[in-house]
């Protein structure tokens, strides 16, 4: 067993016991909200559950983390502060992954929110997809290392993967809390248009998801650096960029 300490950056940092997947947040910043996904919940989005264990976590979330001193800026901004932790794992060949969705718009204000993202530890890939038209997707694979930092447009579906099979894959987001989360397509085929696999000798692939083959898929496989999107956060991370100049960026997330 050993410890795993993340968000350094932030003044908070949170530990895990990574033998037990234990995760002890510090008292300064406990999170008002937690969650986990189980396996159970997450079967139908693999290429083949098998005989996988139904209990096994296959990630948390934690969020409304703030020091006491920043609670008001978060309030006053109407603005969420979360992390997701994916262990490694592998399900009969494809690496583990979140449940992914698109924004839908709000009921209360009608805006429909892009959502910023700052990976604390380890790597992974983000899968953002987004319609072209009705026969044709465009499909972004997105490759992060730690401290890398990404504002996802508010029309495309998102979801992360473990690109490690040996380390944590754990990233923060920052969102307007009146986002509304919907899961449709995901949910309907059954993933996204491509699955990360890893075969008998260790060699990670991309494989389509025969659900997406009534479409036309665009892959792209870049680095996040690469990316030439606006990225307000790349000196401070999500935490600093936020509680620094709290109109600025709520303003950015906010439009
Ligand atoms: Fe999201």
């Amino acid at each position: 067993m050993s410890l795993l300490n993340f968000d350094l950056k932030n003044g908070f940092p949170s530990v895990i016991e990574t033998g037990k997947n234990g995760i002890y947040y510090n008292p300064k910043a406990m999170p008002e909200y937690k969650g986990e996904r189980s396996f159970a919940k997450m079967k139908d989005l693999y290429k083949n559950a098998g005989k996988y264990d139904e209990g096994k976590t296959m990630y948390y979330t934690a969020g409304n983390l703030w020091l006491a001193n920043d609670k008001n800026k978060f309030l006053r901004n109407e603005m969420t502060y979360e992390y997701t932790i994916i262990p490694p794992a592998v399900v009969n060949g494809e690496l583990n992954k979140t449940h992914g969705h698109i924004h839908g718009a709000s009921e209360k204000t009608g805006k429909i929110r892009c959502e910023a993202f700052e990976v604390l530890h380890g790597q992974g890939c983000f899968e953002l997809f987004k319609e072209v038209n009705d026969k044709e997707f465009e499909c972004l694979m997105v490759l992060l290392k730690e401290g890398d930092t990404i504002i996802v447009p508010s029309d495309y579906y998102h979801l992360s993967i473990n690109t490690s099979t040996d380390d944590y894959f754990i990233f923060a987001d920052l969102i307007k809390d009146d986002v509304r989360t919907v899961y449709s397509h995901v949910k309907d085929k059954h993933g996204g248009p491509y699955r990360l696999m890893i075969d008998d000798n260790k060699e990670k692939y991309y494989e389509l998801n025969e659900n997406w083959n009534d479409k036309n898929i665009r892959l792209k496989i870049i680095n996040c650096s690469d990316l030439n999107w606006s990225d307000p956060f790349k000196d401070k991370g999500l935490y600093q960029a936020f509680t620094s100049n709290e109109e600025y960026i709520s303003q950015i997330l906010g439009q």
